[in-house]
């Protein structure tokens, strides 16, 4: 029986929705616990390619329940969208979906107010999605939150809606933001919602509890990455929910003493989209390649991703306050032709090398990485089928890494599909 966080041990992007669609056949519940339409989880399978936002990443495997945790910020009508799209791929939602009537919603208004926001911000943009993410938590902690069991109360609703377009009304125009709102249309279009997922809106934390008690296999999917966490992350270079395995059990209800495993994803390499410090980023060849190969462009946005070496103190930072206790590596195929790999074993910060993660922005914008030089594989990695074949430069890589983090890798992933995965040790 296990109850798996798994984690993004980066900035996002680490290909947690490959690993976690991989892993659902093997448990009975998938579970997201934060952020919410700002993720991009890429599945590709058959001739199949999904980009899921909100669903979570188990939806692919009929035996599996999908959970919308509590912790989720939800935007109804980017969830209708996606499930239209899931159901072209002949998936049926229906009683296998479960959204949590405690989870807050993204309204219309929080949408602008992210837009208008980093627009007002000018150079010192945070680079957001755009999806609203951060007014909606605002919303959340300030108590003026609508929840999804809201949207099946037409009087709480408005209440709600009608003080919040007031409030957000000034602030646009503070913000030089021509746009009015409306709270007729957004009460009309968000009761609509609210009638179409009506059948999946249950108390989720209960669902996990008992599927817990039972003996059941869960999955609790974090979005975004441990270096985006508005706790632990580059603040204010982050996003507004807590990616880290401690926002699991907040935001699902579940328990800490409930979860068994931390898996964590990382690239072999590191990206970032959006702004904020990257101390192993790459502005030469070396990092365009790394983009090109990868194909490294936002699953959410089609931004370019920022792209660097691998950046081993950032990671034993994740290790640390995620309790990563099994490391996933992803796109080791990306480097399949490079002669030499370069990975950040210290930071040097004013002529002082560490080896912890800076806290301050200004420190970590200093940061020179010192890198160690390890041998390319020079092959193709995507062919390799057994962990027996792997060569000798990919095994003193893993090893590398492993020392390093005192964690052990139990799965390297080649390539975006299913098959393209060597499970160096079996997950229960
Ligand atoms: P997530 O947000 O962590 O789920 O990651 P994204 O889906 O945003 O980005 C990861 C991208 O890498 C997607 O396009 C995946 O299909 C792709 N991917 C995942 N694992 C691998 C891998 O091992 N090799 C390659 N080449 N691509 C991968
Ligand atoms: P997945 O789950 C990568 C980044 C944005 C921006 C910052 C704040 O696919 O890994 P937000 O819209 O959340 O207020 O933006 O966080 N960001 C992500 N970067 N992957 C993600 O999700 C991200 N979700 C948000 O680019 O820098
Ligand atoms: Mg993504």
């Amino acid at each position: 029986m296990s109850t798996r966080v798994v984690i993004g041990a980066q900035w996002g992007d680490e290909g947690k929705g490959k690993i976690i669609d991989l892993l659902s056949n093997k448990v009975s519940v998938v579970a997201r616990y934060q952020g919410g339409a700002n993720a991009g989880h890429t599945l590709k399978f058959d001739n199949t390619t999904i980009v899921l936002h909100l669903v979570p990443s188990g939806v692919f495997h009929d035996n599996t329940e999908c959970v919308i945790g509590n912790g989720v910020v939800i935007d109804p009508l980017a969830l209708l969208t996606e499930l239209e799209e899931v159901r072209s791929h002949n998936i049926n939602p229906e009683g296998r979906l479960f959204i949590s009537e405690s989870a807050h919603v993204i309204m219309s208004y929080h949408k602008v107010l992210d837009q208008a926001r980093e627009k007002s911000k000018g150079d010192n943009k945070i680079g957001t999605t755009g999806r609203g993410i951060g007014p909606a938590y605002v919303h959340k902690y300030s108590r003026n939150g609508v929840r999804m069991m809201d949207l099946l109360d037409a009087e709480v609703l408005r209440t709600k809606v009608e003080a919040n377009v007031t409030e957000i009304n000034h602030l646009l125009e503070q913000l030089n933001c021509d746009e009015k709102l409306e709270a007729n249309q957004i009460v009309k279009e968000m009761l609509e919602a609210g009638e179409k997922l009506k059948p999946f809106v249950c108390d989720t934390g209960l669902l996990l509890h008992n599927a817990q008690k039972a003996g059941k296999n869960i999955l609790l999917e974090g979005a975004q990455g441990a270096l985006l966490d508005v706790d632990h992350g580059t603040y204010p270079f982050v996003t507004s929910s807590s990616p880290t395995s401690g926002g699991a059990c907040t935001g699902t209800g579940l328990p800490p003493t409930a979860i068994t495993h931390v898996m964590g994803i990382m690239k072999a390499y590191c990206t970032r989209v959006g702004n904020g410090p990257f101390p192993t980023e790459l502005h030469n060849e070396i990092g365009e390649e790394i983009r090109k190969i990868g194909h490294e462009f936002g699953a959410t946005t089609g931004r370019p991703r920022r792209t660097g070496w691998l950046d081993l103190v950032a990671l034993k930072y994740a290790c640390r306050i995620n309790g990563i206790n099994e490391l996933a590596v992803t796109k080791l195929d990306v480097l399949d032709a490079f002669e030499e790999i370069q990975i950040c074993t210290a930071y040097d910060i004013d002529g002082v090398q560490t080896d912890q993660f800076p806290l301050e922005l200004k420190k970590i914008e200093k940061v020179k990485p010192v890198y160690t030089a390890l041998k390319g594989w020079n092959c193709d990695t995507t062919k390799i089928t057994d962990k027996e074949a792997l060569p000798q430069t990919v095994k003193d890589y893993v090893a590398f890494i492993e020392t390093y983090l005192e964690v052990p890798v139990v799965i390297l992933s080649t390539g975006p599909k299913r098959k393209e995965t060597l499970f160096l040790q079996e997950v229960h």
